[in-house]
């Protein structure tokens, strides 16, 4: 099927069976070895490297002198037969590595200069440094594990796009240059030359207009959207980035789940592993109250307690700060007990300390119980009897902080993160994936403590809480759900309000006034009036999911051209200044920041 006017197979293709075969391939030299008159070249294309030989007895002496004298990264032809290795040669390693190709002819239809970063890398050979990378990414994308990644990704697409065209789900594209999509982040915006002074935002995702196929009764909506978001990047986010979006008509949150359940499970059978359904179901309140995040790892254990009652009651162990702490608003002693924790150094209890700072924690508290022996900060205030009724047992360290859930919740989390980083104890199973169900509608702004959404403003109250939405807005739960993976959100997702009086009351507690709803999204009001079908739906964060699944350290590693974290794109130097004719045609007047 790779077969072309040029070449007949990929280098990286043959195999035994193929011996005796006459040849021709093209490729990259990847590295290049003179042994006594005969050169060896490993010739690599995108399906790996092969051992092309070129030797006094099967070549010509021109042959061997330009075998002799090609740099590495040239593209090459060769022609010539396959023959086996002798077995004291042959190379497991490689796939191709019981064969070589004797070369009969040889023809550099590629010259290369020499490369800026080397592509081949020996055992143990450090990359060179990101940046560099980037900014040679023609390159970088050459390197086997880049060619592999970008593979497993084509792969996982088209996984994506079967399953879901098996369920039923039409692909259907939607607009870029649009209206602003709420989701939290900033838009990119794009402005229009016809209309001096107006902007098309690129859209944060998809969600408004799944939302219309639903009303226009597609039914079952699909899309590997690309997503515009300008905020603050990670090794996680990228300021455009793909999402597998989804939407449903009918359905209730079981069936979303069920759906969304099908894909993951489909998504990691490509990647050559087996999960079970159904997934684990967390409240959200559950999670922070066990994991301290709504984004759990459960393969792990280390489940923070509640201290507080215990505290208040026999208050030996905690001293007289903390007992004066918690009697502040809402305060509670909630800690983590490590079994096997006591082998903690000094140094390692700084850097958990450092970690429950960083969020505006206190302390942690931390005792350690060797053998009769009680150690750590609150030692004085404990003893082996009060430790062994916290459930703290010969070889553990106890960890506790204590005030308002909002400090000892993130607090927590970074704690659990750094144990189960610095123990690297055997997981519990090398898949986890949860479900984070019922969140809440409303989240308050850090700054300011008026509500903010906590998912977008187009989901859809729990309907045991409807009472609530007015009387309690943060009291009340959303049917929004999170799939989660090894303490990495997945995706998410959420029932839609499809009553507009309902939809206006969300936009009031989130502080739009009737003219500025009219004016954003009037448009999806009027159609929620024109006979809107129950629908609720999943975005599954695609890149994220593929970088999961390759094992890369970053996204940057399963995104062929990504952007650094001050969202530049190195190799063709974006963002750049514009012509000032270009910015005159679009009325634009660029205003320095120091002006
Ligand atoms: P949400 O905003 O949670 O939901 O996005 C869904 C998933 O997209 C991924 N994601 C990102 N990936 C890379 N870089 C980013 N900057 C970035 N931001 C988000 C995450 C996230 O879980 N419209 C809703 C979905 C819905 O309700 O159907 C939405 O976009 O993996």
């Amino acid at each position: 099927m790779t077969r072309t006017t040029l070449r007949t197979h990929r280098c990286g293709a043959l195999r035994a069976a193929d011996v005796g075969q006459r040849v021709r391939l093209g490729g990259w030299v990847h590295r290049r070895r003179d042994l006594g008159g005969i050169v060896f070249l490993d010739l690599r294309d995108r399906d790996g490297l092969v051992q092309v030989a070129v030797g006094p007895g099967w070549a010509s002496p021109d042959l061997v002198f330009r075998a002799q004298t090609v740099g590495t990264e040239a593209v090459v032809v060769v022609e010539g037969e396959v023959v086996a290795r002798p077995p004291a040669m042959r190379n497991s390693e490689l796939a191709t590595g019981d064969v070589e190709v004797h070369a009969t002819a040889f023809q550099v239809v590629g010259p290369a200069e020499t490369p800026a970063i080397p592509v081949a890398r020996g055992k143990g050979d450090e990359l060179p440094a990101e940046e560099l990378r980037l900014k040679h990414r023609h390159l970088d994308l050459r390197r086997p594990e880049l060619q592999a990644n970008l593979i497993m990704r084509h792969r996982l697409a088209q996984r994506a796009r079967r399953v879901l065209s098996e369920l039923d789900f039409l692909e259907i594209e939607t607009p870029i240059l649009t209206k602003p999509t709420p989701e939290g982040a900033r838009d990119y915006l794009v402005p229009s030359r016809v209309h001096p002074g107006e902007f098309y935002a690129l859209p944060q995702s998809p969600q408004i207009y799944k939302q219309l196929l639903m009303v226009a009764g597609f039914d079952r909506y699909f899309q590997l959207s690309r997503c515009f978001r300008d905020e603050d990047l990670r090794y996680d986010r990228q300021p455009e980035f793909t999402q597998i979006d989804i939407e449903a008509s009918f359905v209730t949150q079981d069936d979303v789940l069920a759906i969304v359940e099908a894909v993951l499970v489909a998504l990691w059978d490509e990647a050559g592993h087996r999960i079970e359904r159904p997934f684990t179901r967390l409240s959200w309140r559950d999670a922070m109250e066990r994991y301290g995040t709504d984004k759990p790892d459960l393969r792990y254990d280390f489940e923070i307690k509640d201290f507080s009652r215990w505290a208040k009651t026999d208050g030996k162990i905690v001293g007289e700060a903390v007992r004066q702490k918690l009697e502040g608003k809402d305060a509670r002693l909630r800690g983590i007990v490590v079994p096997g924790g006591a082998a903690f150094s000094r140094k390692d209890i700084d850097r958990l300390s450092q970690e429950v700072k960083q969020v505006g924690g206190w302390g942690p508290a931390w005792v350690k119980r060797q053998g009769e022996q009680v150690s750590g900060s609150i030692a004085k205030d404990a003893d082996v009897e009060t430790l062994g009724a916290l459930g703290v047992r010969d070889g553990d360290l106890a960890l506790l902080t204590v005030g308002a859930d909002q400090v000892t919740s993130p607090a927590l989390d970074k704690v659990r993160r750094e144990v189960i980083r610095r123990l690297a104890p055997a997981p519990k199973a090398a898949h986890a994936l949860c479900w984070v169900v019922d969140f809440p509608l409303f989240e308050p702004d850090p700054e300011t403590g008026k509500p903010v959404f906590a998912h977008h403003p187009f989901t859809s109250p729990h309907p045991d809480d409807m009472d609530k939405l007015d009387s309690d807005p943060f009291a009340c739960r959303a049917l929004h759900y999170d799939a989660v993976y090894n303490g990495n959100e997945l995706g998410s997702g959420s029932i839609r309000i499809t009553d507009p009086a309902i939809q206006r009351t969300v936009f009031r507690h989130l502080g739009l006034s009737p003219a500025e709803v009219d004016a954003r999204f009037g448009f999806l009001l009027t159609a929620l009036a024109a006979g809107a079908p129950p629908h609720g739906g999943f975005a599954i964060g695609f890149d994220r999911t593929a970088m999961l699944l390759v094992g890369a350290g970053s996204m940057r590693d399963v995104i062929a051209f990504p952007k650094t974290t001050a969202a530049r794109a190195l190799f063709e130097g974006a963002p750049a200044p514009a012509r000032p004719e270009d910015l005159a045609a679009l009325h634009i007047k660029v205003v320095p920041p120091h002006e």
